[in-house]
């Protein structure tokens, strides 16, 4: 399949590379570019190869949110009627092998919320990470309000999405926002190194892992619990269970088969 807003590419036959690319809209978000992006997710999704899949923008900017120009003259009704923004912005959720953003320049509005929709982010020592909606005569749409108080808690939530102010880097990571931060220049080599690590290890723990951490955001504790313990019991069901501790207690590098 062919794209014209995102580049699609492979690394070390493993890692599923996601490219936004907009560069003259500093990869402003509209529905062509979420359709591509939701179809090329899938297909690595699918693709047995795929362990991990890493999404990123360019230099100066992962994404700086919904396409103004697309939605500045949407009424009530057209919005309300399609279901603006949830139509092909939550395919990513979908998706059950580990995404990692890798995240330079900026990431604002539905730019800082696909980035929360991912599993982990790793910033570039330029990024700058907002919900800028409220400038324009918006809120977040795309989860903004729930995905950045459980990450940020609910002071430092309200301070962005209420002044519309920038946070860097430094402070994304302080706040919990993102899991690390690197030179620039180093950003995709450590997100492919994370990204390779995690394909080294069976693909059903994995997917089991991702699942039960994600479950931590949805409900109650004792639902949370319950089910990463159900998760848990499963993969004493596998040949990977099997393999991975037999590996180490008989020190030997374990081969998963992914059964
Ligand atoms: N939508 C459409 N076009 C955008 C855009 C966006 N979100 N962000 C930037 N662009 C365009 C600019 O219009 C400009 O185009 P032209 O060259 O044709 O004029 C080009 O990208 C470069 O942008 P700037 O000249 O503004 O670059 P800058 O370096 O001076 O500023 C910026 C960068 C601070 C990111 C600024 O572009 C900006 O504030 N962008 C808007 C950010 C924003 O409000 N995002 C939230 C959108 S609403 C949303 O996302 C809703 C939701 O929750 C889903």
């Amino acid at each position: 399949m062919t794209y014209e807003h995102i580049l699609v590419r492979t690394e070390a036959e493993r890692v599923g590379v996601i490219t936004l690319n907009r560069p003259k809209a500093l990869n402003a978000l509209n529905s062509a570019l979420m359709d591509e992006l939701g179809a090329a997710l899938k297909a690595f999704d699918a693709d047995p190869a795929i362990g991990c899949i890493v999404l990123t923008g360019s230099e100066k900017a992962f994404a700086a949110g919904a396409d103004i120009a697309a939605m500045a003259k949407f009424e009530f009704h057209e919005v309300y009627r399609d279901d603006f923004i949830t139509r092909n912005w939550e395919t990513i959720r979908s998706i059950r092998k580990p995404v990692i953003a890798a995240v330079a320049g900026f990431a604002l509005g539905g730019g800082c919320e696909l980035a929360m929709m991912c599993d982990f982010i790793i910033a570039a020592d330029n990024a700058k990470f907002g919900q800028p909606e409220i400038k324009i005569g918006i809120i977040p749409g795309a989860g903004g309000t729930q995905r950045l108080p459980r990450a940020v808690g609910k002071s430092k939530a309200m301070d962005l999405v209420l002044t519309g102010r920038m946070m860097d880097a430094q402070e994304a990571e302080r706040a919990g926002l993102v899991s690390r931060v690197v030179p620039a220049e180093k950003l995709m080599d450590e997100a492919l190194a994370a990204a390779l690590t995690i394909c080294g290890y069976g693909q059903l723990a994995v997917m089991a892992a991702k699942e039960a951490v994600n479950r931590a955001f949805e409900g109650g504790l004792s639902d949370g619990v319950m089910f990463e313990r159900r998760l848990f019991h499963a993969l004493f069901a596998t040949a990977d269970q099997k393999e991975g501790m037999d590996a180490f207690l008989t020190k030997r590098a374990p081969n998963f088969r992914n059964a």
